[in-house]
């Protein structure tokens, strides 16, 4: 993530930013960062390892932030607490500015990452469902259909979906469940709302599915997986697609690119007819604000087909 959108001069959020680990190394590339959460002791924490970020305590569905704040924000392992999730995704969308980006991590399905297929399939096993308290679908984001559908209720285009495996190393074939009884929010809910004899049975099944299939010397190498998923202004998105179509008028289609802008200059040159009639007929003062518009509108196509470059 940081690669990705890090560096001097960059605004970036870092969204439900907990004990701040994201927050630390993107100040650390020379961004200026703000760091969202709603608990205030996961901000003691941040205020700890990043100094320098300004961090406020505040809600994700209600952003206190001013409209196109952000070049860039960033959401690790958050989205899938949020209850409202649409309404987080058009907040996000409202304090990105009009090139920026959005990038977040959540965890891959029990199907794609071993460490949770390890776990929910010893919880599918034993557990009983119905005690489970309501919460959002952990994994939504992790479908690149899902998620492309759930972006877009936020005005977002999905522009990327991978995969991005990681190994966790343990002591003890336990540790994999301790992680998910102590270091996750939503695998533990269900864990903890099983009876004292289902917890141990899950527990006994994690580590010797764990001691069966990942150890290796010493060790237990289990991988899991997760889903890096980026997206970007919906406007944006389509004018980086015609950007790109005239790259490619300009590179294979030379005829045609000729034909193309003669006829766009025949266009324009009757919009300018048009223009300028309206204008002596109304002896409108504004032609010097459409040259200045028309100007602006060059650099701003010049600096966009630049960027889509890079
Ligand atoms: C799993 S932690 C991820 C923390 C951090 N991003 C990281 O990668 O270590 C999820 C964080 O989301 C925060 N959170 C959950 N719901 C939130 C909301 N509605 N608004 C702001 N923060 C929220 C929690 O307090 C918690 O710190």
């Amino acid at each position: 993530m940081v690669e990705r959108v890090g560096g001097p001069q960059c605004n970036i959020l870092d969204l439900c930013c907990g004990q701040g680990t994201l927050t630390a190394m993107l100040c650390e590339s020379g961004a200026n960062v703000c760091g969202l959460d709603f608990s205030e002791k996961m901000l003691e924490l941040a205020a700890k390892a990043a100094p320098d970020a300004d961090l406020k305590h505040g809600d994700a569905t209600n952003l206190p932030y001013d409209s196109q704040s952000f070049d860039a924000v960033l959401c690790n392992f958050g989205m899938m607490h949020l209850p409202d999730q649409p309404r987080a995704l058009s907040e996000i969308q409202r304090v990105l500015s009009p090139s920026g980006g959005f990038i977040m991590a959540t965890w891959a399905a029990p199907d794609v990452s071993p460490a949770f297929g390890t776990v929910f399939g010893a919880l599918k096993s034993n557990a009983d469902f119905s005690e489970a308290p309501p919460q959002p679908d952990l994994f939504a984001f992790a479908d690149p259909s899902t998620a492309e559908e759930m972006l877009s209720q936020g005005d977002l285009k999905l522009t990327n979906h991978e995969f991005v495996t990681a190994t966790w190393e343990l002591e003890r074939p336990e540790g994999l469940f301790e992680i998910f009884l102590n270091g996750t929010v939503s695998a533990a809910l269900l864990i903890k709302s099983q009876t004292k004899e289902i917890i141990e049975k899950i527990k006994a099944d994690i580590a010797q599915k764990v001691e069966t299939e990942f150890q290796d010397d010493e060790k237990f190498k289990v991988p899991v997986s997760m889903a890096m998923v980026t997206a970007q202004l919906r406007l944006l998105a389509t004018l980086r697609v015609l950007a790109a179509i005239g790259r490619f008028f300009a590179a294979h289609g030379k005829s045609i690119g000729v034909r193309f802008w003669s006829s766009c200059s025949h266009s324009s040159s009757i919009a300018k007819y048009r223009l300028t009639s309206a204008c002596s007929r109304t002896k409108c003062p504004l032609r010097l604000h459409l040259a200045a518009d028309a100007w602006r509108y060059v650099a701003l196509w010049q600096n966009f087909t630049s960027t889509s470059e890079r």
